[in-house]
This record gives C-alpha cells, structure tokens and sequence, in this order.
C-alpha cells in the first residue's frame, strides 16, 4: 500500500474505510476462474485469463498500480495500466492487502529487469482488463507472508489468515499428499478402510482418557479412543482381514512439540501374518509416501536395531542415526577407579565427541543443565590435550584407567568425553539426550538426510514408577516372543515382545505389534499386569469374549502422520501441519475451547461441577454455570 493511502487509513477507522470500500464490491456473476495464481508463464504469453484471490501488496508507480495476487497456489503480478484500460485503473487505488479480488486481464512477459527468479510467475505479469472486487478485508493483525515474525499464539489465534501463509498453505497440501499416497498404496494391496466409534469405552494405551458424559445413561461417560487398537483387532476377529484408517486418537498427556490431544494415525491391521510382513508393508508404505509426496526413492529394507542395541549405543530407544557419535560402556574401565562416583556406580557410560574440546566452559555448563533434566546430579567431561587431559576429575583417574578410557574410546587430541554414572535408565536417558543435543548444537546433522531403522525386540513390560508396579510398554495386546513365554510372569523385566517401531530421524513415526490372539494368552498378560481374571473380565471382557470365537493371528502399526507430516515438511513443531491444533495447553485459541458450559447442558447431564470456575469473561455460558 502507498504511504499516502497508508496515512489516509490510519486517519479514517477501518470500519468506515471497508464501509467506504463495501461499495465496490460485485458479485462474481459468470466469471469463471481460468487459472489459479502460480500457474502461468512465458508458454502464456497473449493468452485472456481469468484470476481469483488476495491482495498480497499493492504498489503505485509512475502511474501503473501493481498488485500481487495470491492464491494457495502462488503469487501472479497483475497490472492496472492507466493506457491499456483507463477504466479498470481508476478505482484500483482502493485495493488493500487481504481484499479478494478477480481480474480479467491478458499475459504479457516483464520487462527485461523486472523479471523474479524466485517466483514461479516470475517472467509474466497479467494486464488487466477488467477487475471486480469480490470483498474488503479489514487489516490483518499480522502481515500474511512467510516472513512474518508473528508469534505462535497469534497465528493461531487467526489461523485462517495463518494458513494464507504459503508456507502453512505447502505443509496442508504435502500433508494431503502423503495421506494420498497411503490410500493408494494401501488400496492396490487390498486393505479395506473401515472406520471405527469415537464415541467408546476407556482404552489402556497408556495415556489418560478425555471421557465424555452421557446424557442417556446418566452417570456414565464415554472415553474417546486413545487409538483404534481394540476394534481394529475385532475386525481381524470379524474376518475383514485388511484394514487401515486415518484415524483421529485423543490422549490427555502433556504436550510436547511432537505431541497433541487429539493427533492423526495411519491405522493398518492385518491378518495371518508375521513381524516381517507388517514391517515390510510398512517400509512399503514409507516408500510410495516419500516417492509421490516427495520424489524421493527411499532404499529397502531400513536398517533394524534391537532395543537392546539402540539403547547400548544411543541411549534412546529412537536414535538418531544420521550422525555417528556413540555411547559406550566404561564401567569396567573405572571400576576401581580412585573417583568414587565412578568406582561405585552400577553402569558408567561416555560419549566421546570428536574436536569439541572447542565446547565452552559456558557451554559446558548449559549442557550440564540440559542432562539435569534427564535426572543426572551433573555432568562429568574431560577435554583430550596432546600433553594432558583437562577436567575437574582428571586428577583422579590412574595411568592405567586413561589407558583404559583411551583404548576404549579411540580418544585423539581435541576431543571432549562427556560422563554419567549411575542406574542404567538415568544414564542412558541423559547421555542418549546429550548426544541428540550435541548433534544439533555442532552441525553434526546432514540436511536432507532421511534415516529410517526399525527398533525390534522391545520389552514387554516396563515399571511404572508413579504407579508402582509393571504396566505394558506397548499395550496390553502385544504377544510375548517365544524365548519369554515361560519366564514372562516370573522375570518381568527381561520379557520381549514381538514389537517394532519406526524411527525416522530420531523421531518415533510408527509402532506396532503381533499381538495376542488366545484367550490364554490374553488371561496370562492381564495377570502378569497384576489383574485378577475377574478385573480383567469386568475391564476387557468382551474383548476377551471376542477373542475366543476363532481368531486369526494378526498384528499391524500405527503412524503418527502428524509427525510424518512435520518431518517431511521440515516443521519444527506437528502443529504446523494441522490445520487447527491446540496450544501446549491443550487450548485452541480460535474458538476458545475449552470453555465453560450452560447450566442446563449441565443439568441435562446430570452434572454439577464441584468447584467453581473461574468466570470466563465475556461469555453469558460461564455465568450461568456458576450459578448451579
Ligand atoms: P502408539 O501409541 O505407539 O501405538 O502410537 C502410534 C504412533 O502415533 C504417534 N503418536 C502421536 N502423535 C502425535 N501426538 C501424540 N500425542 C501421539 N501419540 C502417539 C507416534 C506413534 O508412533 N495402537 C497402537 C499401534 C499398534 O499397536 O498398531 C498405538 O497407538 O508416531
């Protein structure tokens, strides 16, 4: 917009400008869009179109009024000539950014100089010859381009302006791509896409329930699915044999950026198969996203890591493998080591990091605050010098443990060796962590890299410290490898299951699992989870029930397609490729949500609210349910 038009808007409200400029405005009549905004070239020189969208910018020079005009597709320059079409110029000084706009115009390249590389339009601009605004738009609390520097609450508090953005507008469209690639690969091998309730009974996937009340049967609640888990295997028990769904899960758990309440799956089962069919499916799958999404050829079959080994060498059970620092276990090298923390602890671990002796004692520092976070006291490091090594507990390890810790660690002049020493789960998690934070601070991940792996043989239980006994780790309907069937109920903690993950990047973008398909099985887990065979009827009986009408062996997975989304796009955060997501606090600043609710919905539940909340200003709702 020109500065005088700017300083002519700032004098007049905005509602008297779009009041001024509402009469502008003319229905769309016969014109039919020809072209959308980041279609036409050189190949259309001369050629009469038709365009439809916003107003990016206008810019007034010399005579001729530029405008950018922007669809999810892109940008086209069009021009307002006072020569071409005096008529179709006089008015075009009230456009502004966000006013909807058709033009009937003709293509013509730039002139020399004035041509964009960068744009996909770039060597064209339109004419116009006759244009018809189709609505005003009052000024956007943020500018809607890709370089907008407007924080996070504000775009999604106008996430339709937001999602103007191109960038936001490319994640939608790669994330309906991916989505298609998936039903189309999945379709030719057969599978049937079979939905499953919303509206259901509580689901042990783990995580906390979202329950919702039910007005018919008055003190009950239905729970929304944490995943489809349970239906998915009546359908193998229903004979559907194949089944997938993009399915909508809700977990009430704290959110991350990789977390969200209410998150997306790509939901496959199948039937009388084994690991290696699902994992090969899956790599299938993978496969035919990234080559329709994203033109790229992913090498088969991915790499496969077992948890055990995952966890020895990265301390994470989804490594990183694109960069190839490594953790190792030097408990034998100080085991009598002058350095008590070290000499008495349970497993000592060290990830050497080649040159990062460069690592500041600031530095240093943030990175000892970082682990603190995993449960580690502190961090222990020496930095490698041709002549001595520099650490706080140099002095404290012999000769003959820096020979050890030398030969072990391959350690060279320039190195940092960082340290941790206690109960295996604390180390791994702050070294594993440490490791991943280290690869992002130095540089040491390549772009474009995309390392997929399969972690195998995961545990079948894990201990549950706040609820202080053994819960599934992946959930209750896994199947137990056969090395582990006799011991699963005496030796809990060694039990594997027949469980598999992919790991993209470090991320965790799909689990699964066989799982269990005999009643005897299925009694034998809920035990081990320390259920009574009454619990477990009263919790799982008619699933339980199901499984004892002749069903087939079966297993499946289950993608995370928020996260597939987010890392094919290059998003730091899943929100950025949903379309309306909710905020770390599981708010959705759109429309307010959660909000309170009348007194009568209340009533009509049979609830009443115990506390009353805090009056959500502004809405006649809030009021009414204090007054119950
Ligand atoms: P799981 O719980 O591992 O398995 O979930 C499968 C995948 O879903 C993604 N995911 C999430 N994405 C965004 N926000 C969340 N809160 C969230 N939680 C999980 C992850 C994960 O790998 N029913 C089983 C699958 C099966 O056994 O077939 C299940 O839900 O990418």
């Amino acid at each position: 917009m020109s500065d005088s038009n700017q300083m002519m808007d700032d004098q007049k409200s905005q509602a008297d400008i779009q009041k001024e400029h509402a009469r502008y405005i003319k229905p769309l009549g016969d014109w039919k869009r020809s072209h959308n905004c980041g279609a036409l070239s050189l190949a259309d020189d001369g050629r009469e179109v038709c365009l439809m969208g916003w107003v990016q910018y206008r810019r007034d020079h010399g005579g001729l009024i530029f405008v950018d005009l922007r669809d999810r597709d892109g940008l086209t320059q069009v021009v307002f000539s006072p020569e071409i079409a005096p008529e179709a110029h006089r008015d075009a000084h009230v456009l502004r950014s966000e006013y909807v706009l058709a033009i009937r115009g003709r293509v013509r390249p730039r002139p020399e100089g004035m041509r964009n590389p960068n744009l996909a339009t770039g060597e064209i601009e339109v004419v116009v010859l006759d244009w018809k605004l189709l609505n005003t738009a009052k000024t956007p609390p943020f500018p809607v381009e890709d370089r907008s520097d407007a924080g996070e609450n504000l775009r999604l508090a106008w996430r339709y302006l937001d999602l103007r953005r191109p960038r936001m507008a490319n994640n939608l469209r790669l994330r309906h791509r991916i989505v298609q690639a998936v039903r189309s690969y999945l379709n030719e091998l057969d599978f049937l896409e079979v939905e499953t309730p919303i509206l259901t009974k509580s689901t042990p996937e783990g995580a906390r329930d979202f329950l919702v009340p039910s007005r018919l049967n008055q003190g009950q609640f239905y729970a929304l699915p944490q995943s489809p888990q349970q239906f998915k295997q009546m359908l193998m028990m229903s004979g559907v044999d194949r089944y997938y769904q993009v399915a909508r899960c809700f977990r009430d758990e704290d959110l991350r950026a990789d977390r969200q309440p209410e998150f997306t799956q790509v939901d496959i089962e199948m039937s009388f198969v084994d690991e290696d069919q699902v994992m090969s499916m899956a790599e299938g799958l993978m496969a035919r996203v990234f080559h329709d999404a994203m033109n790229i050829d992913l090498p088969l079959p991915f790499p496969r890591l077992t948890w055990e080994e995952a966890m020895r060498d990265y301390g994470v059970d989804k490594p990183d493998t694109r960069f190839d620092l490594r953790l190792r276990d030097v408990t034998a090298c100080v085991a009598g080591s002058g350095f008590k923390l070290f000499a008495s602890a349970p497993l000592v671990k060290a990830l050497r990091v080649p040159q990062g002796g460069t690592l500041s004692r600031k530095e240093i520092d943030d990175l000892t605050e970082f682990v603190k976070i995993y449960g580690a006291q502190g961090l222990a490091w020496i930095k490698i010098h041709e002549s001595e090594w520099q650490s706080p507990i140099a002095k404290f390890l012999s000769e003959g443990e820096r020979a050890a810790l030398t030969r072990e660690l391959g350690l060279e002049p320039g190195d940092i060796v960082f340290f941790q020493a206690g109960e295996p789960g604390m180390v791994n998690a702050a070294l594993g962590n440490l490791r991943v934070r280290l690869g992002q601070q130095m540089n040491l991940i390549p772009e474009n890299a995309w390392n997929f792996l399969w972690v195998t043989d995961f545990p079948l239980f894990e201990y549950s410290e706040e609820e202080q006994r053994y819960v599934a780790c992946h959930h209750p309907f896994t199947a137990v490898q056969e090395a582990s069937r006799e011991t699963m109920t005496s030796d809990r903690a060694n039990a594997r299951a027949r469980a598999y993950d992919m790991v993209l990047n470090g991320n965790e973008v799909g689990g699964g699992s066989i799982r269990i398909h005999t009643p005897e099985d299925q009694y034998r887990m809920f035990e081990a989870l320390g259920f009574s065979d009454e619990s477990a009827r009263a919790q799982f009986g008619y699933f339980i029930q199901a499984l004892e009408y002749g069903t087939p062996p079966h297993g499946g997975i289950a993608f995370g397609l928020d996260r597939v989304a987010m890392l094919l796009t290059g998003s730091s955060s899943i929100r950025d490729v949903i379309a309306f997501p909710k905020t770390q606090k599981a708010t959705c600043l759109l429309t307010d949500a959660p909000d309170t609710v009348s007194a009568r919905q209340l009533r009509e539940l049979g609830l009443r609210l115990r506390e009353t909340p805090a009056a959500n200003p502004g809405t006649d709702s809030g009021q009414e349910a204090k007054t119950e």
